[in-house]
C-alpha cells in the first residue's frame, strides 16, 4: 500500500492544501482561506500527502450539544488519485477520530453529483437519511448515516 503522511493543517500553507482539495471536489461551494481557518477552529481537519503533495483531506465535525452522540466524517481524495486505497486510509483515520471524540452515531454528507463519494459511503455501510438543496445551489447534498 502506498504510504501517505497525514497532518493536521497548521499555518496558512497547510490550510491552503486542505482548501485546494476541498475546493476541487466541492466546486459548487468553494471556501476562502478565512472560511477554512474558521472551520479549523470548530472541526478536526486533516490533510494527506504523497511525496509532499496533497492528495486528500478530511473533516470531522465533532458531536455538538444539540446532537451529543453524532459526528460527521467526510473523506475527500483528488479525482485523479482515486481508486488506490487513499480514501480508505483517510476515512478510517477520520472514523477513529470521531469515535475518540465520543461519537456513537456517524454521519457523512456527499454532493449528489459525486458518484464516487456516494458509492464509497454506501459500500462502507452508510444509508441515506436526507437530501436537500441549499439556497442558491442547484445540486443536492445527501446526508447519510452509518447503519
Ligand atoms: C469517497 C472518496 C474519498 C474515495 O476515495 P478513493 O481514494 O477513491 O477511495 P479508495 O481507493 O479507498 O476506494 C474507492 C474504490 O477503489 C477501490 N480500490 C482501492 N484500492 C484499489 C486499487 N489498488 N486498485 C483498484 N481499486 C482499488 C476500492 O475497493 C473502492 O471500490 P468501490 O468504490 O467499488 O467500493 C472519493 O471518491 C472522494 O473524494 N469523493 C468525493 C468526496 C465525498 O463524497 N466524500 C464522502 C465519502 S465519506
Amino acid at each position: 500500500m502506498t504510504k501517505l503522511s497525514f497532518a493536521e493543517p497548521v499555518g496558512d500553507a497547510m490550510l491552503a492544501d486542505w482548501q485546494h482539495v476541498h475546493n476541487v471536489i466541492i466546486a459548487t461551494d468553494t471556501l476562502s482561506l478565512d472560511e477554512v481557518r474558521e472551520r479549523a477552529g470548530r472541526n478536526c481537519l486533516e490533510v494527506a500527502y504523497l511525496e509532499g503533495e496533497p492528495v486528500g483531506c478530511t473533516t470531522v465535525r465533532p458531536p455538538a450539544s444539540d446532537s451529543p452522540s453524532t459526528a460527521t466524517v467526510i473523506a475527500r481524495v483528488l479525482p485523479a488519485l482515486r481508486h488506490q486505497g487513499f480514501g480508505e486510509q483517510l476515512y478510517q483515520r477520520a472514523l477513529e477520530r470521531a469515535r475518540a471524540l465520543g461519537a456513537t452515531t456517524i454521519e457523512t454528507v456527499v454532493l449528489a453529483s459525486n458518484e464516487d463519494g456516494l458509492r464509497f459511503a454506501e459500500t462502507h455501510g452508510f444509508v441515506e437519511i436526507d437530501r436537500y438543496v441549499l439556497p442558491g445551489d442547484t445540486i443536492a447534498y445527501v446526508d447519510l448515516r452509518l447503519a
